[in-house]
């Protein structure tokens, strides 16, 4: 047997003039879990897909159990025991989570599906790894990010794999499920499987990883310890410079209040929310899966609106009931899924940016190409977002630099209140601190902002106040400074039921 149970050596791909992996090496011994790091763009969800068949490399082999293979293809992965859990969630909204559990590897009695025996295994199994019950005839498509992702790590275990591979599995959870999450990734590594971990919080890295990959422009840079080494020392060796001060906040004179909600409720979401969001203010929202602060930003932005109460901008009430209000009163929202909601995949990098100022410009009557340009030009450099210039396709950006794309948009126009739902997300640290520099300024120019986000430390560091909801409550307000993560969380999670992420709406 092989020392290692996975070796990919000096695999080379590019895409056009993109060289996406450039003689990058990564060796996984069994029973150990390899986290692979690097900024948006490094080039690791290309070697996952290598691994994954999905892409046919340039140059460079791949090494499973001492035999060499210079690609892959979907069914030597199955045999040799590799599974994924994708960046992309890919499973069907019209699928059962039965059908999409078992999907490709249904249980067959003689020629036939044993739907009965399937959905029993499936309730099964989403009950022994994660404690969860959910019906395995609901359809994937009504479910939470959460609980997709829940059902496509199910579906991985369900065929015992050897090697498993993680693209961000974290990104649409909660800490507790991560907490969970991370346990599961420990016992497996103790069944001896070898884990290939990707995921740009480094927090999650030192606490589950044996080794660490860097990857940086397609190169593997290093490799290490991370039991030795430092998260400063990774950071740096991701992005090749010192990153600044983790939390830019700048300090603003808070003006009169911008937002103001009422006694508002949309049962059973949530009720009797009373809200201020004031002049230069940065305002935290945070609450555990099911809380209804999800459900609460979406009616502030017009969308599933509020049944009572009041919502005021300006000290005008507002009637919302839709996106497109909202957004001719200045309200803006980056919503969770991107992907979906965010952008466009088909446009440009340049026509994403310009698509929401567009409508501005053209309301003032006043279309200025040139400075439209300018400004986005400014906002790719600032994002640093990597593209092969602003006429490609957002679709063949990476995860992360699709997601700054969709933040870009919004930012490149201006308005009164800025709802942002998760805005780091899947970004790695040095353009996280350039998204929260940009938040700044956005207060220091007169908006208000609304952070919703899970990020502990990312709201303890940026914001003035803190709303915490529970079961569609707001259970507490606080300044941040008066806050830590173990006070925030607790206050998030004082009566947290398993069960109730159900709710996850
Ligand atoms: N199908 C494709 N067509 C063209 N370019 C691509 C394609 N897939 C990836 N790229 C480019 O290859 C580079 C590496 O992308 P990759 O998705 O591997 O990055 P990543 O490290 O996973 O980043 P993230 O953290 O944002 O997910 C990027 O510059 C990306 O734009
Ligand atoms: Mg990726």
């Amino acid at each position: 047997m092989s020392a290692y149970a996975l070796e990919l050596r000096n695999l080379s791909k590019h895409f056009g003039v993109t060289r996406a992996l450039d003689n990058a090496s990564l060796r996984v011994c069994h029973g150990s879990v390899h986290g692979l790091v690097g900024e948006n763009g490094a080039g690791k969800s290309t070697l996952i897909k290598v691994l994954a068949g999905i892409h046919r490399p340039d140059a460079g082999s791949l090494w499973v159990e001492g035999q060499s293979y210079s690609h892959f293809n979907p069914r030597q992965i199955a045999r040799l025991g590799i599974q994924f859990i994708h960046q992309e969630r890919l499973l069907p909204a019209s699928f059962t989570v039965g059908e999409a559990l078992f999907f490709g590897q249904e249980l067959h009695r003689g020629p036939f599906v044993q739907r009965r025996a399937q959905q029993r295994e499936a309730e099964r199994l989403l009950a022994e790894h994660f404690g969860l019950w959910l019906p395995s005839g609901a359809l994937i498509g009504e479910l939470s990010s959460a609980e997709q992702q829940v059902v496509q790590i199910t579906r991985a275990l369900i065929s015992q794999p050897r090697v498993l591979v993680f693209d961000e599995p974290s990104v649409a959870l909660v800490q507790r499920e991560v907490e969970q999450l991370l346990g599961i990734v420990k016992r497996l590594r103790e069944q001896g499987l070898a884990i290939i971990y990707i995921s740009h919080y480094l927090q999650e890295i030192e606490q589950v990883c044996d080794r660490v990959t860097v990857l940086r422009n397609g190169q593997d840079v290093a490799e290490v310890d991370p039991q030795q080494t430092s998260m400063a020392e990774i950071t740096r060796l991701m992005v090749n410079r010192e990153v600044a001060e983790m939390y830019p906040k700048p300090l603003v004179t808070l003006g009169d209040p911008l937002l103001e909600v009422k006694a508002l409720s949309r049962l059973p979401a949530y009720r009797n929310v009373d809200l201020q969001v004031r002049r230069g203010e940065i305002v935290g929202l945070t609450g555990l899966v099911g809380s209804g602060a999800k459900a609460l930003l979406k009616s502030l932005f017009g969308l599933a609106p509020a049944h009572q109460g009041e919502i005021c901008l300006n000290g005008q009430a507002l009637k919302l009931d839709s996106a497109h209000q909202a957004v001719r009163e200045g309200i803006a929202l980056l919503p969770e899924e991107r992907r979906r909601q965010g952008v466009a995949l088909d446009l440009t990098v340049q026509e994403n940016i310009t698509l929401a100022s567009l409508l501005r410009v053209t309301r003032l009557g006043l279309i200025s190409a040139d400075s439209e340009r300018r400004r986005t030009e400014a906002l790719v450099t600032d994002l640093a977002i990597k593209a092969a210039g602003p006429q490609a396709a957002v679709r063949q950006l990476s995860g992360g630099n699709q997601q700054k794309v969709a933040l870009a948009k919004w930012l490149s126009r201006q308005s009164t209140v800025y709802l942002l739902d998760e805005p780091s997300v899947g970004i790695d640290i040095g353009a996280k601190v350039e998204i929260y520099r940009l938040i700044g300024k956005l207060v220091e120019q007169g908006a208000g902002v609304l952070l919703l986000s899970s990020d502990l430390p990312e709201l303890l560091g940026l914001c003035d106040r803190i709303y915490v909801m529970h079961r569609g409550a707001i259970v507490a307000v606080r300044a941040a400074a008066d806050l830590d993560a173990d006070s925030l969380l607790a206050l998030a999670s004082a009566t947290y039921e398993q069960k109730d992420i159900r709710h996850a709406r």
